[in-house]
């Protein structure tokens, strides 16, 4: 029987699927659309400026872009670590097992069991984090860190009610109440497991495009370099003002990548011990249209493409005008939502390009 060598074995490898994922605002469902829209733009060099899931910048890297993803929040550049710039490194079995056990010889912190009881998870469920946690700081190499860290993230994310850490509301999980907004099997299915399965999905999406791929973790203003394509999709502010505060829903997993420090960052007078945050115009109904402006101008030798939706605010007329005052070819393209067609949603994904 003919056995195939590993240069067979690297050819016959599946495809790369980027991971499932129920980060809020997530361009995953919609990548297929946003790539035909853009296909044709020449660039090489791609800036994804709020990068969220990643699932854009790893779109460009998969297309053979050069791509630099950027976004606030540490634990996000993790991911873009594990997905976008990380090439190769994949977590091995042995990893694997080295992560979910309890080490006799490592004194494991109980700050997630001190800290959270009784808000997001379970005490045992804590503790698990608690050890899991100071054993991915174990790890030498920083991408198996990041991969690591993807699997803990999406496990927390998966398991709480609405995938979201804004309330303390763990008794959401337990209470007899009909359940309509979330899946009690997955609520209540191990972390390990769950852990073990993450590992799995971002294993498998791990490449190289033979490029040097980059990941940062800066303010959008801070962001150095130029770039052929900036790809820019803010937080969304619904046309009431109400803005998404993504420090506030997935503070938790900051903390995580900040344990030893995270005892320090905490606002200890809200009852679901919320990290202290700062002032982000992304997120304020009255300062958003001019960070669009400053961030329009500062990339305006790019090709720009902005994605937003079609109720929010700004509108889309006064985006369309902003882009208007940089850049000579402005497209406007709204995206038909076949599920909602039926309903009184008017809330369409928008995309602009300014040339
Ligand atoms: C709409 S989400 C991006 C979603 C992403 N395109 C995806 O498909 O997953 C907006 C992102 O902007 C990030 N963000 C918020 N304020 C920022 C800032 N001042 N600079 C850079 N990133 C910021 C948030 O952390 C969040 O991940």
């Amino acid at each position: 029987m003919n056995r195939a060598n590993p240069q067979q074995m690297t050819l016959i490898k599946e495809i790369p699927v980027f991971p499932s994922t129920r980060y809020q605002g997530s361009k995953l469902k919609i990548v297929d659309w946003i790539w035909e829209n853009i296909k044709d733009l020449k660039f090489h060099t791609a800036l994804d400026a709020f990068g969220g899931t990643g699932c854009v910048a790893y779109l460009f890297k998969q297309k053979g872009k050069q791509v630099t993803y950027n976004d606030i929040l540490k634990f996000n550049w993790f991911i873009a670590l594990a997905l976008i710039e990380n090439d190769s490194v994949t977590l091995t079995s042995n990893d694997i097992t080295f992560l979910v056990t309890n080490h006799k010889e490592i004194k494991y912190p109980s700050f997630v069991y001190d800290t959270f009881k009784d808000i997001y998870f379970t005490d045992e469920e804590n503790q698990w984090i608690d050890v899991v946690i100071t054993n991915i700081d174990q790890l030498d190499n920083l991408y198996k860190r990041a991969l690591a860290y993807y699997a803990l993230f999406q496990s927390c994310i998966i398991k709480r009610p609405f995938n979201l850490f804004h309330r303390k509301n763990l008794y959401l999980r337990f209470s007899d109440v009909e359940r309509n907004f979330g899946n009690k099997t997955t609520w209540d299915t191990p972390f390990s497991t769950h852990f073990r399965k993450f590992i799995g999905e971002v294993n498998q999406a791990v490449f190289s495009n033979g490029l040097q791929n980059k990941a940062v973790n800066l303010d959008v203003f801070d962001v150095e370099g130029n770039f052929d394509l900036v790809y820019i999709d803010t937080p969304y502010i619904s046309k009431k003002g109400v803005g998404v505060d993504y420090f506030s829903f997935y503070h938790f997993l900051e903390g995580l990548v900040r344990y030893s420090e995270w005892e320090k960052m905490i606002n200890y007078r809200t009852k679901h011990k919320k990290l202290r945050s700062d002032k982000n115009p992304w997120i304020d109904k009255n300062q958003i249209c001019s960070a669009f402006e400053r961030l329009i101008k500062k990339f305006a030798d790019s090709i720009l493409v902005i994605s937003y939706r079609s109720d929010g605010i700004p509108t889309i007329s006064e985006l369309v005008n902003l882009l208007k005052k940089y850049k000579s070819d402005v497209e406007e393209l709204t995206r038909k939502n076949y599920k909602y067609v039926l309903s009184n949603n008017d809330s369409e994904e928008v995309l602009l390009i300014g040339k």
